[in-house]
């Protein structure tokens, strides 16, 4: 973490989280999805953010592929670039957090150190770390992209599940096994792990 100047200092809006709760009828909170590619995180994600608009709930999705094409353009897929790549969405998340939202974020975030470390930045009371799981052999068999196929042929270095770690959180708030669920029934079961998280 690099140290800021000393001619940076913070300035206090007149509005409290609580104010902001009562406008919007809802406690924010980070949906962070992890798990291999073609695992079903965007899948999931948009499914539940139409679950959650059909309700009048405010949220967003930041999704990792759609994030590279903009504010994460000039980052690849080394461990730095990637830790880079978490902490931009994640402190993303939070002033989306902070502005009422709740925050679906797709992402395939493969290190428990790294998504502590977004844990860290969103707070861990409006943090849940959610795993889309799916074998590497169901991921690999769908390969929507064609990446897992051009990974296997060494035309994508360091490629999650080939060529480079993933670690499967530690102590997931949920985990969606899309072999078994449908994204309906993914996203429903979402809406209910936030429902039981809008009190305290
Ligand atoms: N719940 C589900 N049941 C069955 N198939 C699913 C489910 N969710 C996703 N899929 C299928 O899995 C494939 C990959 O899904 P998706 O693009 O959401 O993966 P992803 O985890 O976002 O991958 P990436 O990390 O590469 O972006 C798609 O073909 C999709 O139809
Ligand atoms: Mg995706």
């Amino acid at each position: 973490m690099t140290s800021l100047p000393h001619s940076i200092t913070r300035h206090s809006g007149h509005i409290s989280r609580a104010t902001r709760e009562r406008l919007t009828g809802q406690r924010a909170l980070t949906l962070w999805m992890t798990g291999l590619s073609a695992s079903g995180k965007s899948t999931t994600a948009f499914m539940l953010e139409a679950h959650l608009i059909a309700r009048g709930r405010l949220c967003a999705v930041l999704d990792g592929d759609n994030l590279r094409h903009g504010i994460n353009q000039n980052l690849g897929f080394s461990p730095d670039d990637r830790r880079e790549n978490i902490r931009r969405v994640a402190e993303i998340a939070r002033l989306m957090n902070d502005a009422g939202l709740f925050i679906i974020v797709s992402l395939i975030s493969p290190l428990q150190a790294d998504r502590d470390m977004a844990r860290a930045i969103i707070g861990a009371n409006r943090f849940l770390e959610i795993l889309i799981s799916a074998p590497l052999a169901v991921c690999e068999n769908r390969d929507p992209k064609h990446l897992y196929a051009k990974a296997r042929a060494g035309e994508i270095p360091d490629f999650t599940g080939i060529s480079a770690p993933y670690e499967a959180p530690r102590a997931p708030d949920c985990v969606l096994d899309t072999t078994r669920l449908t994204p309906d029934e993914a996203a429903a079961s979402l809406e209910t792990l936030i429902q039981s998280h809008q009190k305290g």
